[in-house]
């Protein structure tokens, strides 16, 4: 755990130069605008510790499977958005000496991620080895208001004496992936333009042929006045400008940086060029102080719908502040072909691809606090891609339209490569199920189920039953080889939450099946011809729901995680030493599989998603046997057991899980922010708050709320959109009240109480 990050409402500060942090740092504070990202690398040239990356959503590579040993079905490739063109580079020159914060005596330096503005902001001071002192101010953006532009300001100033600078103002195309299988690049060159006022560079991933092209326009200022006299930098796969200015005692220099960045994904390719330049020209034209502005408008948005207000707790306001900034840093929603990767565009691993994280844990938020068109194109992402889900479940022998969505994947094939979790953790079917059941729920979106979400269903439903065996010992269907939610043990026979998962998801496709007929019977002739479904797969599939088998431990009243969970040694984690922990990165796989532990809630991610079904008694039944097991280990961990601690009454426990995943990257729990911020269990953090403290929840239609607030808080306060309704909620020691800023009219359950709540007076 660190504790480096300076505690304010609106910004992530760091106050000192830290290079043994410096990749922490990088991921804590990355930009990103929903459709570009990049970690906070410096502009400048620096030869210390840093991982260099910049990612466009849905530019990837599918870099060659590399794994030990083949099995059959594995995937060829493990597609990765990859590390793009440098676009913030400059170099600094100093009276001829390089600045290099490694190599300099850094005697201030301050580091700012502005929340509310969306800037990235750095300062910092230095000695020269010449002895020549200067400061720096940076300010960069991605702009949320034209997701394909983004730019920087860069002023250097001469503390000490008159003293010779040179600044570059450069984009480079020779950029690698350190996680490169091979060793490849995974860009071909393809030009370069500098004859204009602006310099460009294409680019063209190899295998997937994706054509990008950056574009450039540099400003240089000495005390705000133009610089004219500028030369080209011309190094082919590096473009730019670059100024020498005698400076005098302080004065500055400033380079302001304009850049577009278009590809083929967006647009034809007969057109970049014509984007680029027009919107360099326009960026100029309007100045870094309009962008500035447009930049704090667009945030001012965002966080008017999805801020969450906590009084009387910086630690806490800091985090989840924090949480939603990243989350929409990495998705605004707009375009049904993307999605929301483990780490967004803040480090390399798990390459951006999509995981069953987005379904289960990033839905609720977006349907939230965005409204329903946004959760929506999460879903119709997945319907897009059922075609390869079905492909995929044929290469492992399914068949009759079953569908195995992919472990991991961008463009519906999977991408995962370790035989354990490809072809046996195949819950996250079920995840894609539930929160097609999830978000008709919450937005009554009945019409989903008819154009899209039945479809998606039936296939599911295939696959489940073609999976489970009928066991003769047992007289019941089993499943057999499979991985749950908690990666510590593979290969394991009934593990109940996915028997649970797979039985619910039957009886969702039943249930919808006789929805979608009776109400929309065009659709239903519609699909039941398109996908050749027929009466006895229901039957079938109805015999499933009523004779899958469940471990159950009577005697202690749980369910059990899996058929020989209880031949384990069971020692609670609070008896295994710090020396031990993080387990994953201490003991030997072997050991682990072996143990009790648990890497994240399993049996209670069933009991969180089909909490209906279960008595508050059994819940909390395996809440005690569970949660002691439980090491955390995956981010996405902390939060479900925050939300089911607030259901059964334990608010010490929900809060001290709540600060968890709040901060987890803040203070790096889990000792891994250098390779990136844990975007969607950041998800799991908001709704820590709004599912657990607020105990927010829609009950037959209607939203119900438990609410309580953690002792140090004086009050918290958020929005949600229900059903085009959008409410303020706001919760104080001695008071709860809602806002209701529609036209009508709405119901709400409060501590079990329907209530009418009026408008609110205009
Ligand atoms: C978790 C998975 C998750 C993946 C990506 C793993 O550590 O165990 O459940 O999908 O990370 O976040």
């Amino acid at each position: 755990m660190k504790d480096y990050i300076i505690k304010d409402e609106w910004q992530i500060i760091e106050d000192e130069f830290r290079p043994a942090f410096q990749e922490i740092s990088e991921s804590l504070f990355s930009i990103g605008n929903g459709r570009m990202g990049q970690r906070a690398n410096f502009e400048e040239d620096y030869s210390g510790k840093s991982l260099q990356g910049s990612y466009i959503a849905g530019v990837y590579y599918p870099d060659k499977t590399r794994v030990g040993w083949w099995k059959n079905g594995y995937p060829e490739y493990f597609a990765k958005v990859i590390n793009s063109v440098n676009w913030i580079g400059i170099h600094v020159y100093v009276d001829g000496e390089q600045l290099d914060l490694e190599k300099v005596k850094v005697h201030q330096f301050r580091r700012v991620l502005d929340m509310q503005k969306g800037q990235l902001i750095r300062s910092f001071e230095v000695e020269m080895n010449t002895g020549a002192r200067i400061e720096v101010q940076a300010i960069r953006m991605y702009h949320l208001f034209q997701t394909e532009t983004a730019s920087l300001t860069y002023t250097v100033k001469a503390i000490n004496r008159n003293m010779e600078i040179a600044v570059s103002s450069y984009m480079d195309a020779d950029v690698v992936n350190r996680d490169s299988n091979y060793d490849e690049q995974f860009w071909e060159f393809e030009g370069y333009e500098i004859a204009g006022p602006s310099q460009s560079l294409t680019v063209r991933t190899k295998k997937t042929g994706f054509a990008v092209r950056a574009d450039l326009a540099s400003r240089f200022l000495y005390n705000n006045k133009p610089i004219i006299n500028k030369q080209k930098i011309d190094e082919r796969v590096k473009v730019g400008e670059r100024v020498t200015q005698i400076v005098e005692q302080g004065a500055y220099l400033t380079v302001e940086k304009y850049v577009a960045i278009h590809s083929s994904i967006n647009h034809p390719e007969a057109e970049l060029s014509k984007l680029g330049t027009a919107q360099v020209e326009w960026m100029q034209d309007i100045g870094f102080s309009n962008l500035l502005r447009l930049q704090q408008e667009s945030w001012q948005k965002i966080w008017q719908d999805a801020d969450i207000r906590i009084e009387g707790d910086v630690s806490a306001q800091q985090a989840i502040r924090f949480n939603i900034f990243q989350l929409y840093q990495t998705y605004t929603g707009e375009d049904s072909r993307l999605n929301i990767g483990p780490k967004g565009f803040t480090g390399e691993k798990y390459g951006g691809v999509t995981y069953w994280d987005t379904e289960a844990y990033c839905l609720p938020f977006y349907m939230a606090t965005k409204g329903k068109e946004v959760a929506r194109n999460l879903l119709i992402y997945r319907y897009r891609q059922l075609d390869k889900a079905i492909e995929n479940a044929e290469k492992l022998g399914f068949d009759n339209g079953a569908a195995l969505y992919p472990m991991v994947t961008i463009n519906g094939e999977e991408c995962h490569n370790e035989w354990e979790i490809t072809f046996e953790e195949i819950h996250r079917n079920a995840a894609i199920a539930f929160a097609i059941f999830n978000y008709i729920r919450f937005t009554d979106d009945r019409a989903y189920l008819a154009t899209y979400g039945l479809e998606v269903l039936v296939a599911i439903a295939r696959f489940w039953s073609q999976r489970v065996n009928w066991s003769e010992a047992k007289q019941a269907y089993v499943m057999l080889g499979v991985t749950g939610p908690n990666e510590y043990e593979n290969n394991v026979n009934n593990n109940w939450y996915t028997n649970r998962m797979a039985a619910w998801c039957l009886e969702y496709t039943v249930q919808a099946l006789e929805e979608v007929c009776g109400r929309y019977p065009d659709d239903y002739h519609r699909i039941v011809s398109k996908v050749h479904y027929k009466a006895e797969e229901s039957e079938e599939w109805k015999h499933i729901i009523t004779h899958m088998y469940y471990p159950i431990d009577e005697e202690r009243g749980v369910f059990l995680q899996q058929d020989g969970f209880l031949d384990k040694d069971i020692i609670p984690a609070v008896f295994l030493s710090k020396e031990d922990r993080p387990l994953n990165q201490k003991w030997s796989w072997d050991r682990i599989l072996r143990s009790c532990y648990i890497k994240q809630a399993d049996v209670l991610q069933g009991l969180y998603f089909l909490e209906d079904q279960f008595d508050l008694e059994t819940i909390r039944r395996n809440y005690d046997f569970y949660e002691p097991l439980t090491v955390h280990e995956s981010s996405l961990s902390p939060c479900v057991h925050a939300i089911i601690a607030a259901k059964i009454g334990n608010p010490e426990k929900a809060y001290e899980f709540y600060l968890r995943t709040a901060r987890l990257d803040l203070d790096d729990y889990n000792n891994d922010t250098e390779d990136g911020l844990h975007i969607t269990s950041m998800a799991g953090t908001w709704m820590s708050i709004v599912e657990g403290f607020a105990g927010m929840r829609v009950k037959e239609g209607t939203l119900s709320f438990n609410p309580f607030i953690p002792q140090n808080w004086d009050s918290y306060s958020f929005n949600v959109q229900f059903r085009g309704t959008p409410l303020k909620i706001k919760i104080a020691h001695d008071e709860f009240m809602i806002e209701n800023h529609s036209e009508r009219e709405i119901n709400i359950i409060f501590n079990n109480e329907l209530t009418v709540i009026k408008p609110v007076e205009k």
